[in-house]
């Protein structure tokens, strides 16, 4: 059991990449405090869980108090904490000459504002941990402009921005931030994709089998930049 009992936070981890994280995390030894924002329907999600290793608490990127309220419920019932993954997100085609100010603004909201709020809360526990860890989800999309939705791409390479500067601030202490950035994984989000095949997008599995490792490496290894795609990458 590789997470011998060390408490890992993720948010939006009630489907997609959220929830094959949280799985992953679960069958090798961690314990989870998951964030979502309706956990009443939540709760019971995976039949067989231990409860004593499960949290599930209401986090919504769009509700400040209850960034604040998930840290500190997971605190409180743990009384450690050793990890936060960064995942809930979403996604709106915003172009250059598109005038949605609101599907921007929540987008920035959800993408890079609320995992900021996310980060200052835990990190004083990350640093208490030793060997604290922050999982950015962010996106191939952070790296490289490959479509028309501006939007979605600012946010993302803002969370890559976020990433490197967090690293940084917490390194001193043994926490360690890496921006994930996959291409097309199989969710919910890439359903209407229409220029590329689901059924040859990475599954989410996939994601949460490198997260899993980014959790059980050691303080001396650091990986600021995760890139992964389901196909050849000429950008990079
Ligand atoms: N799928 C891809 O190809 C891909 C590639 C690169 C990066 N990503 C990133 O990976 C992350 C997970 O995406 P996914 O593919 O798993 O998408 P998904 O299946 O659409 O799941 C999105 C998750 O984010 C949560 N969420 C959305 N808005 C929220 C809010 N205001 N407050 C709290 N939670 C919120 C959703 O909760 P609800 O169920 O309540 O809506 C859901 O749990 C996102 O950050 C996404 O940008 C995805």
């Amino acid at each position: 059991m590789k997470g011998d009992g060390r408490v890992i936070m993720i948010s939006g981890a009630n489907r997609g990449i959220g929830k094959a994280i949280a799985r992953m995390l679960y069958e090798h030894g961690f314990t989870l405090s998951l964030g979502v924002r309706r956990p009443e329907q939540t709760f019971g999600l995976e039949p067989g869980w231990d409860p004593q290793r499960v949290l599930y608490a209401r986090y919504d990127a769009l509700d400040p108090g209850t960034h604040a309220d998930w840290t500190q419920s997971t605190v409180d019932r743990f009384g450690r904490l050793d990890g936060l993954v960064n995942n809930a997100g979403t996604v709106v085609r915003v172009t250059v000459e598109d005038d949605k100010e609101a599907e921007l603004d929540e987008m920035w909201a959800v993408n890079v504002k609320a995992p900021l709020a996310m980060i200052r809360h835990t990190l004083p526990h990350l640093r208490n941990s030793g060997s604290g860890r922050i999982v950015n989800v962010a996106s191939i999309a952070g790296k490289a402009v490959y479509n028309n939705n501006v939007g979605y791409a600012m946010t993302k390479f803002a969370a890559v921005a976020l990433s490197h500067a967090t690293r940084r601030a917490g390194w001193e202490d043994g926490v360690r931030c890496t921006a994930l950035c996959p291409g097309f994984v199989a969710t919910g989000m890439t359903a209407d994709v229409e220029t590329f095949p689901h059924d040859q997008m990475m599954e989410p599995d996939d994601v949460a089998q490198m997260v899993l490792t980014l959790f059980t490496l050691s303080n001396k290894a650091s990986v600021a930049e995760l890139v992964m795609n389901c196909r050849d990458d000429v950008t990079m």
